[in-house]
């Protein structure tokens, strides 16, 4: 089975230097070793769109509203995204729930908006510093999952997919180690196992992001119960990001 390999880019990247992006990634990425979704600001997500197209590289967005729409100033709904051709959209990503104090029952609430609307859902999960040194990381990602996901419909599971982004591994050159990445998907698995069912639980594709680079990308994404990658820093840099999705095993 192939990876999967998510960029986002956050906020980053003027249009000059995505189509300058994209020309490149397109022609050449060789879509052998992982299967690519890249994320893009919501402004660059047409141009993104247009660039790609034809190809096999699909487009996520950051963000999405958990209002089908209205007068809601400043959000963006599941339905223009899906209008454009965006496939993924990441939910629940750190920087929202730290940054923009999205609660889990908001969380949950995107998600089955974007569901209903034919997006798949990347949910990020992953405990604090704080929680991992008081050893609380387990009860953190099951508690953010049982919230996150509560209400959906077995066959919903099959739209989404569960990124472990432990906070204090996210831009800090500290990624986690194979083994803290090897549990956290045995955690994560159990949860679905218990809330859902054996089957959900072992078709689940789970990511790993946080720090990941060059050099550890090839243990962290072949961690036992991983799927691949979510990635943030390195994504921006297309060199890097190419020499990662088209050698991965
Ligand atoms: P970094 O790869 O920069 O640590 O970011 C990870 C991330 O937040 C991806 O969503």
């Amino acid at each position: 089975m192939k990876k999967l390999i998510v960029a986002n880019f956050k906020m980053n990247e003027q249009p000059n230097e995505v189509k300058q992006y994209f020309i490149k990634f397109v022609s050449q990425f060789t879509g052998v070793r992982a299967d690519v979704v890249i994320c893009p600001t919501f402004v660059n997500i047409p141009f993104a769109r247009f660039l790609t197209d034809g190809s096999v590289v699909k487009i996520g967005a950051q963000n999405v509203s958990d209002e089908e729409q209205g007068a809601f100033t400043g959000e963006v709904s599941a339905k223009m995204l899906k209008a454009y051709g965006v496939e993924y959209v990441l939910i629940g990503h750190s920087d929202r729930r730290i940054k923009f104090k999205e609660s889990d029952k908001l969380i949950n609430k995107k998600i089955k908006t974007a569901l209903k609307n034919g997006l798949k859902c990347i949910v990020c999960v992953g405990e604090s510093l704080a929680d991992r040194n008081t050893e609380q990381t387990y009860e953190v990602i099951r508690k953010q999952l049982e919230e996150d996901l509560r209400g959906l419909y077995e066959n919903e599971l099959e739209s989404v997919i569960i990124a472990y982004e432990p906070i204090w591994a996210i831009g800090t050159g500290n990624n986690a180690s194979v083994k803290d990445v090897e549990n956290a998907a045995k955690v994560i698995r159990k949860v679905i196992l218990e809330n859902f069912s054996e089957k959900a639980s072992r078709d689940i594709q789970v990511l790993y992001g946080g720090s990941i680079n060059e050099k550890n990308y090839s243990p962290l994404l072949n961690s036992a119960g991983i799927d691949g990658g979510l990635i943030g820093g390195l994504s921006l840099n297309v060199n890097a990001f190419l020499n990662i999705v088209n050698s991965v095993k």
